[in-house]
């Protein structure tokens, strides 16, 4: 976490893929913190999407830290190909790691940063065991797969929960929300406890361009911290 700043994470999920170089440097000229890259199986869940390819392609176009999202059911076999493709931060879902501290491992030994996700189903207290070891937690506000849906106010809490756990052990680790993150909803979770906001519909959207929409983001961040 970079002192108590709120960073805003485009989701290259909803951008145009015809021109996604572009999309992705004027998300980076915009304020981005980060980039992140969904990677979908069809599996875990019901879309197919990116993989290393992708990550490689974007690796090129920006310096901005990349998040790989690993929405697979088996991410354990793939920790090393993310992490040669470019990724900083690899984030595997609690979901499909029976073996969640043998994929820490992996991905530390990868020199990366490792996170975990959460689907809004799986409680917080999942994790409380392996915290210590984790650079980020993914409250994933949505059930994942798709871009432009609505977040799940049942979720909310579990970002405090979150926040205090991390707060209680004293650790620097992020607090991430994925999923419905617009100007309306920013305010909650960031007053929940969020440090790290993903969006994808709301940057990327034929309504306005790249760096309007990330002002709007960035004005809902304001008040919700006062
Ligand atoms: C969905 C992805 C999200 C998605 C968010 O499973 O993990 O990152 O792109 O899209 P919005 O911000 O439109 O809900």
């Amino acid at each position: 976490m970079i002192g108590n700043q709120i960073g805003l994470v485009p989701s290259i999920l909803s951008a145009d893929f015809t021109r996604l170089g572009e999309q992705v440097r004027e998300a980076e000229a915009a304020g981005a913190q980060r980039i992140q890259i969904d990677v979908m199986d069809g599996h875990f869940v019901p879309n197919i999407t990116m993989g290393p390819l992708v990550v490689e392609a974007v690796r090129r176009c920006t310096k901005l830290p990349l998040e790989a999202h690993l929405m697979i059911t088996n991410p354990q076999d793939y920790i090393e190909t993310f992490a040669q493709a470019g990724a900083d931060v690899i984030i595997v879902h609690y979901e499909v790691s029976p073996h969640l501290h043998r994929n820490i491992q992996k991905i530390k030994a990868a020199g990366k940063q490792v996170g975990v996700a959460l689907n809004p189903s799986t409680p917080v207290f999942m994790l409380q065991d392996l915290i210590s070891l984790i650079d980020l937690v993914l409250i994933m506000t949505i059930n994942p797969g798709f871009g432009g849906q609505e977040l799940i106010p049942e979720t909310l809490p579990k970002i405090t929960q979150a926040r205090q756990l991390v707060t209680q052990r004293g650790l620097s680790c992020d607090i991430e929300v994925d999923g419905g993150i617009n100007a309306a909803t920013i305010p909650q979770v960031v007053r929940a406890g969020a440090n790290l906001l993903v969006a994808g519909s709301a940057v990327y959207n034929e309504k306005e361009t790249v760096a309007q929409a990330m002002n709007r983001l960035r004005e809902a961040i304001v008040p919700a911290r006062s």
